[in-house]
């Protein structure tokens, strides 16, 4: 479906402001002669984080469980609010905490769907790709389809979204912050935190959508930097410079609807954000304005202008059951398995806080969280060469048949361990007894996987 880039604007507010008027979705200066913008949204200085919320959290979690991409991303000035609309504060929180309510929320509604939620988190600072979440060295590839995707990065699949608020913390600890003359908490780094949502029903169809919530660096002038360890912000600041400028080339060049190849590969940030910017994806754009300063606002209120013009094609991302009763049978089959696995997983996380299980047991619970998430990554698997390879699916229904026994028993043996976590304090016997069961269950994982490397 063809659908423009939506664009709000927010304004900070601010003492001593350059005076502008907001009526409706308008935003005009005061000085003749007036200059006008019309946007789908304006939220003016005395907005609050809640007004946000309800005009573009709730509707942006709504596409993306009907299986669309989509995007939030926060562009302006040093200091004009995108952190502050996009992350917030404990007590005034921003778009990436609230829209990860609403999701949990919606999904939790919806009882008869069989949800899987991961996500990843990684900011792009000085022209290189940085893990929060981990220590691995991710890469941007395109795939056959000519779509970018990041490899290697860290992914963690999440249950609650108290688990989504933990992981988001770790790695607000890692971004790239520094003090400027502008701001005393300046974002040196893009960060882009990345929902990938699967939904799989009843019947077998599956939807599966990325939402991607972006905090940008400022654009912003030497002057904001120097006298603060000069050498090195400004390097940051000629890097964030050079990524938002690509960014503007990308945007007019997508807004004329030019015939040329557009520049993504011209900087990390819109090589990896490309499909959000003129492809498949719903996109919005918060243009933040602290109208402190009129050139600079004037300059993020026609780049945000020019970002209205282009055109989406989101499409939504669903893989209806294939007619075949056996494959259907297979992959109904894959989705119970799935749903079992995340119920024990769930449990299992109750249990922690319910008994305050620490230590040695508890390490003996992260061992099993990593054999809970190696099993999710073969039914990923088996799921993936259903779906791509029909010819193969009686192979495969065979395979898969085994590796069921295999994880019912590997679940049978986990609830075996449930019940003796239960008990408030397990003698060290029954810890020692824990880790025989984990041992066997790792060796059924591991001919598990052996069986499937073999047909593979
Ligand atoms: N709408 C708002 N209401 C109250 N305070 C705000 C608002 N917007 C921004 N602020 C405050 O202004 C300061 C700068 O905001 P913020 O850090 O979000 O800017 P930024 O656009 O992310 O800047 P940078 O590009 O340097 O990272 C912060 O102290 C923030 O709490
Ligand atoms: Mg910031």
């Amino acid at each position: 479906m063809d659908e423009n880039v939506q664009v709000v604007v927010r304004v900070r507010p601010i003492e001593r402001a350059t005076k502008f008027k907001v009526e409706k979705n308008t935003i005009s200066t005061l000085d003749n002669p007036v200059k006008s913008y019309t946007f789908d949204h304006v939220f003016d200085e005395s907005s609050t984080q809640n007004e946000i919320h309800s005009e573009l959290c709730s509707r942006y979690v709504l596409h993306t469980l009907e299986g669309y991409n989509t995007c939030i991303f926060a562009y302006g000035q040093t200091g004009s609010g995108k952190t502050y609309t996009m992350r917030g504060s404990d007590t005034t929180p921003g778009i990436i905490p609230l829209v990860c309510h609403d999701l949990f929320e919606a999904l939790s509604l919806d009882q008869s769907t069989i949800s899987t939620v991961d996500i990843t988190y990684f900011e792009i600072y000085n022209e290189k790709l940085i893990d929060l979440l981990g220590e691995t060295s991710p890469r941007v590839r395109e795939n056959n389809e000519k779509k970018t995707f990041i490899q290697g990065i860290t992914k963690f699949r999440v249950n609650r979204v108290e688990e989504i608020l933990h992981y988001l913390s770790a790695g607000d600890s890692k971004r790239s912050v520094a003090s400027t003359r502008m701001n005393l908490q300046s974002s040196r780094s893009h960060a882009i935190f990345t929902l990938s949502i699967k939904q799989t029903e009843p019947d077998g169809s599956v939807r599966e959508s990325d939402l991607k919530l972006v905090d940008l660096a400022g654009s912003e002038r030497a002057k904001a930097t120097i006298g603060i360890d000069d050498g090195k912000r400004m390097k940051e600041g000629a890097n964030i410079n050079k990524s938002l400028s690509t960014l503007g080339r990308c945007i007019s060049h997508l807004a004329k609807n030019s015939k040329n190849i557009t520049p993504y590969r011209d900087s990390l940030l819109t090589w990896v954000l490309k499909e959000n910017l003129g492809g498949n994806s719903k996109t919005c754009m918060i243009a933040c304005i602290s109208p402190s300063d009129l050139d600079e606002t004037m300059s993020t209120l026609r780049y945000a202008t020019t970002a209205k013009e282009i055109k989406l094609n989101a499409k939504m991302n669903e893989i209806k059951p294939n007619d075949n009763e056996e494959m259907r049978a297979v992959m109904e089959a894959a989705a119970t398995n799935r749903k079992e696995l995340e119920n024990l997983k769930a449990e299992m996380s109750n249990l922690q806080s319910e008994y305050n299980i620490k230590s040695e047991q508890w390490k003996t619970h992260e061992k099993l969280l990593e054999r809970f998430n190696h099993i999710n990554k073969l039914n990923d698997y088996l799921e993936d060469q259903l779906r791509n390879e029909i010819s193969k699916v009686k192979l495969l229904q065979r395979e898969y048949q085994i590796s069921k026994s295999e994880i019912k028993t590997a679940y049978g043996a986990l609830t075996g361990v449930i019940s003796v976590l239960r008990e408030p304090n397990p003698s060290s016997n029954k810890v020692f007894g824990l880790e025989s069961l984990i041992s066997d269950i790792s060796e059924f994982v591991l001919q598990l996987d052996s069986d499937i490397s073999s047909f593979a």
